[in-house]
C-alpha cells in the first residue's frame, strides 16, 4: 500500500492535533487511564501521535510506541522522556510491523483505527505480533449504530478524511475480521466512543 498522501496528511496534522487533544483528554482521559491500567508485560502502543497517551500509561511498563509520521514522533519524543518506565519510539506502519510473531503481551490503541487506511490489515498485524495469551485494548471512536447518525457520519467522512480520521469506521467488525474475539465492549459516549478488549480467537 502506498502511504505518500497519508503520511503528508498526518505530518501536517502533527502541527495542530494537540489543540483538539486537550478537550479529548479532559473528557475521556479517565476512561483511557482505567483501560491502560490493565496493561501487562511487553506492551505495544499504536499509534503514538504526539504522545498524548503516554500520561495515561501505568508506570514501570516496557512500552514500544509506533507511528508512521516522523512529525508526530518528533513531538512525542519529549513526552516519552517523561514516562516513568521504559518507552521506546519507533517509526513504523502498523500495516507492516517489524516485530516477530507473538512479541507483545498487551497492545494498546487510542483513536488509531479511525485513521489507519486499511484497518483490517493493521489489525491482522496486531493479531500476528500479540502473544497467544495476550490482550488487545482499544479506545476508539466508531460509526454510530443509529441509522440517522450513521448516515451523517458516512456523509461527513470524505471531508474529515482529507485532514484527519474517518468518522464511520466499523471497528468492532474489523477487530473480528482480523481474527480477534471481543471479550469486553463498553460504550464511553453513546455507541460512538468505545472501549474494546479482545483476545486472539481460539486462545
Ligand atoms: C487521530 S491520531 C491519534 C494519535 C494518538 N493515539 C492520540 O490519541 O492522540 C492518529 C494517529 O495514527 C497515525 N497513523 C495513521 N496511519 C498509520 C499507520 N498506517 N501506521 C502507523 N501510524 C498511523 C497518525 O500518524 C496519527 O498519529
Amino acid at each position: 500500500m502506498k502511504l505518500g498522501g497519508e503520511l503528508v496528511k498526518w505530518d501536517r496534522a502533527a502541527e495542530s492535533i494537540d489543540k483538539t487533544a486537550v478537550g479529548v483528554e479532559r473528557r475521556y482521559g479517565k476512561y483511557k487511564r482505567n483501560l491502560f491500567a490493565g496493561a501487562r508485560g511487553r506492551t505495544l502502543l499504536v499509534a503514538a501521535g504526539t504522545g498524548q497517551d503516554f500520561a495515561s500509561l501505568p508506570e514501570n511498563l516496557r512500552v514500544t510506541a509506533v507511528d508512521f509520521s516522523r512529525a508526530m514522533l518528533e513531538k512525542a519524543r519529549p513526552r516519552a522522556a517523561l514516562y516513568k518506565g521504559s518507552l521506546n519510539l519507533a517509526r513504523m506502519d502498523v500495516q507492516r510491523l517489524a516485530f516477530r510473531d507473538g512479541t507483545f503481551d498487551t497492545i494498546l490503541t487510542s483513536c488509531t483505527f479511525c485513521s489507519v487506511r486499511d484497518p483490517v490489515e493493521g489489525l491482522r498485524e496486531l493479531n500476528r505480533v500479540l502473544k497467544p495469551d495476550g490482550r488487545l485494548m482499544m479506545f476508539e471512536h466508531v460509526r454510530a449504530g443509529n441509522p440517522f447518525l450513521g448516515i451523517l457520519m458516512d456523509l461527513m467522512t470524505p471531508v474529515s478524511r482529507l485532514v484527519g480520521p474517518d468518522l464511520n469506521r466499523r471497528t468492532g467488525e474489523n477487530v473480528r475480521k482480523a481474527g480477534f474475539e471481543i471479550v469486553r465492549e463498553f460504550n464511553v459516549y453513546l455507541d460512538i466512543v468505545k472501549i474494546f478488549e479482545a483476545i486472539k480467537r481460539g486462545a
